[in-house]
């Protein structure tokens, strides 16, 4: 009878499934199949150079041809013209929490119900888009709200970015991954807690069966945990092998929050993928990134949105004092690892401040000692690349995504035009239209 009423409920579950999935198969029958765009120039990031009067022909959501105005155009295509306009790809900031709002700081996120915060992501999914990051990777959020973002969008039911989701971020009892604000009375559920090789190599199988594309730990403690020291190390470096061994063996890159110099290096040799922050970088740790490859992902803009806007916002006063010790020492770390050559990929945190203005950070990686080509660089060739995804993102070139998006004027001149981007398509899909 049991099994019975299983097999009849699971029926139903996927006659509504299959109904909803073909309604999105419906909607996408208006969208033409080949569509035609054409502009002013086109910024070929990986070259740093312009190409005049491009035109691009997109199937499916995917490019096919890369030419310049004047070359056939397929019968029955969408021409979308953009004059005066100069395309490159559409942006990836490896380092966003799509469901965190600055503007609830401290305690003040206490009152509000679990699923607000997934809300709170459907909202800055769009802000973000429209900002032109047709990409995020998402490194930390609850309840797997990052995955049902995801499957929203993939569905069609809500507009946002391609979304690599991380689910929770993996890390040590009391350090920067746990919740360290509540007495001991007080227990939430931490489904990212592990200790020791053995809980942490199944915590990373765990969040992998749920929907993880990317595993996310704590090397280090941080600005925006209660009770740690910003610089202190978390895992140990046997702990940190585990993790990258068992997620590497499933396929997924690995990316480390870490400030202080020694967990930054730890996880270097751990071999990780992207380190985040890397605050309190020194020499021997650009040495090793460059023998093992590994990426910065540095958060650079953050500390002068939260040094003007935490009070306000709540910020715990910990949190503020940590932040003004690493602040500037971030920045010229930034600098120095750039001089030395270590790669760089475009991470802004945003969440920490808000989404949508995830561009402002191009302006800080230039102040701080990037070229604009750079800047756009991080955000474009070198991102796809650290995801392992240059099949699909981070340049207009066939075969990827039709991730498009536009400006008005030359970003070399001024990188600040990124904040204000007038057209946006993903997949062939146009978003933002100019107007
Ligand atoms: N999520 C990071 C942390 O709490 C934010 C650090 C922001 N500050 C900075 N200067 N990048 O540690």
């Amino acid at each position: 009878m049991q099994k019975l009423r299983l097999i009849t409920w699971c029926l139903t579950a996927n006659i509504i499934l299959l109904t909803l999935h073909s309604g999105a198969k419906a909607a996408n029958k208006e969208e033409p199949i080949t569509v035609v765009v054409t502009a002013d120039k086109m910024l070929d990031v990986a070259k740093g150079t312009f190409l005049n009067h491009p035109q691009i022909t997109i199937r499916n959501g995917r490019i096919v041809a890369v030419e310049q105005v004047g070359a056939t155009i397929p019968a029955g295509a969408r021409k979308i013209e953009l004059p005066g306009i100069t395309i490159m790809p559409g942006f990836i900031d490896m380092h966003v929490h799509l469901t965190s709002d600055p503007h609830y700081g401290g305690y003040r996120g206490l009152e509000f119900t679990d699923n607000f915060w997934t809300a709170v992501g459907v909202a800055n999914a769009k802000k973000t888009l429209d900002a032109g990051f047709t990409t995020v990777r998402n490194v930390g959020s609850s309840n797997y709200d990052d995955v049902a973002i995801k499957q929203a969008i993939e569905e069609r039911q809500i507009p946002g970015p391609r979304i690599i989701p991380a689910t929770y971020a993996i890390g040590a009892t009391g350090g920067h991954c746990d919740t360290t604000e509540f007495p001991p009375s007080l227990t939430v559920p931490t489904p990212g807690v592990a200790n020791g090789p053995d809980e942490i190599r199944a915590t990373v199988r765990k969040l992998r069966k749920y929907g993880a594309e990317v595993i996310k730990f704590c090397a280090t403690g941080g600005v925006f945990s209660k009770t740690d020291s910003v610089s202190g190390q978390q895992y140990s470096l046997l702990e940190m092998k585990a993790l990258v061994d068992e997620s590497h063996m499933l396929g997924l890159k690995v990316a480390v929050h870490a400030h202080g110099a020694s967990g930054i290096k730890d996880a270097i040799r751990a071999g990780a993928d992207t380190i985040e922050h890397a605050s309190l970088a020194d020499d021997e740790a650009y040495t090793l990134a460059k023998q093992h490859g590994t990426w910065f992902s540095m958060d650079i803009y953050n500390d002068d949105y939260i040094l003007a806007e935490g009070e306000k916002n709540g910020t715990f006063p910990e949190s503020l004092e940590k932040e003004r010790m690493i602040g500037l020492k971030q920045r010229q770390s930034f600098k120095n690892a750039l001089k030395a050559g270590v790669k760089m990929v475009f991470g802004t945190d945003a969440g920490i401040y808000p989404h949508g203005d995830n561009a402002r950070q191009f302006k800080t990686m230039i102040d701080w000692g990037m070229t604009p080509i750079q800047a756009i660089q991080a955000a474009t060739v070198n991102a796809a690349n650290a995801l392992g995804r240059t099949a699909d993102v981070g340049e207009i070139e066939v075969g990827r995504y039709a991730d498009i998006i536009g400006v008005k004027g030359d970003p070399l001149n001024d990188v600040t035009l990124l904040q204000s981007i007038k057209f946006v398509m993903k997949s062939g899909e146009v978003i933002k239209e100019i107007k």
